[in-house]
């Protein structure tokens, strides 16, 4: 059986330069701040973490909000002596980089309204797809996977190069960072009482009908709802 081997990363003494992607926006909406959490204990909600398939209504603005506040929201940024910047968030990414953006759809239903979560300003940016048609293969083949109406879904996108550009061989680095990234969306939902459930695919083809397939490859995602 063959498999890829992915090689081990060795960070560079001078990281090479690195323009950040820009999607074209045609709209922000900004997410209200999450009220404060309400405390469950953390074992319980390990205890409680599984995949649930079982979705009948797609997450409040109010979920989408907490949810991706306690996973992607940045806490803190400084710059490195390159000029780079390095971030913490709850959620750990090699090098403070953090390559990997977070798409999301709010409510599974053709046609899709894809959006682009800003974690700096907490807010939504919707993204046109360049691919129309997309949006209905795109339902049709979660709807394939799960017998679900109106989910939320996520979809995690890397930007390679941003870690490569500090890292010679990093591409490790993203694969792990989106699974310490999932495994975060799984511990959130657990505490929140929503059903979560990762997704194989890595959606390539999402990757073409946004047009920035140069720049991302897409890593999979989850389905996420109201039980
Ligand atoms: C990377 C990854 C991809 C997965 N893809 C799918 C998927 O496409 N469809 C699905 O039904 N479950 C998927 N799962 C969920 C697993 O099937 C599930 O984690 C496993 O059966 C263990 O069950 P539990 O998560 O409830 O503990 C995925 C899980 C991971 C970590």
């Amino acid at each position: 059986m063959k498999y890829t081997k992915l090689k081990s990363p060795v960070p560079r003494d001078v990281p090479l330069p690195y323009e950040t992607f820009h999607f074209k926006k045609i709209s922000v909406s900004y997410l209200p701040k999450p009220k404060t959490t309400r405390y469950v204990s953390f074992y319980k909600v390990l205890e409680k973490r599984e995949s649930r398939r079982d979705i009948r209504q797609p997450l409040l603005e109010t979920e989408i909000s907490k949810l991706l506040w306690s996973v992607a929201k940045t806490k803190t940024v400084k710059v490195d002596k390159f000029g780079r910047r390095i971030e913490h968030r709850n959620t750990p990414s090699a090098g403070g980089i953090y390559p990997i953006d977070i798409f999301i759809i709010r409510r599974l239903i053709h046609p899709i309204k894809i959006e682009l979560y800003n974690s700096y300003s907490h807010s939504l940016s919707e993204i046109p797809l360049e691919q129309n048609d997309y949006g209905k293969t795109f339902v049709e083949q979660i709807n394939r996977m799960f017998n679900i109406k109106r989910a939320t879904v996520l979809i995690f996108a890397g930007q390679f190069k941003k870690t490569l550009s500090k890292y010679k061989n990093g591409e490790s680095l993203i694969w792990r960072d989106v699974g310490a990234l999932l495994e975060n969306v799984y511990l959130v939902s657990a505490a929140l009482n929503l059903s979560c459930c990762a997704l194989g695919p890595h959606f390539d083809d999402f990757a073409e009908a946004l047009n920035c397939a140069q720049d991302y490859i897409f890593l999979g995602g989850c389905i996420l709802g109201r039980k």
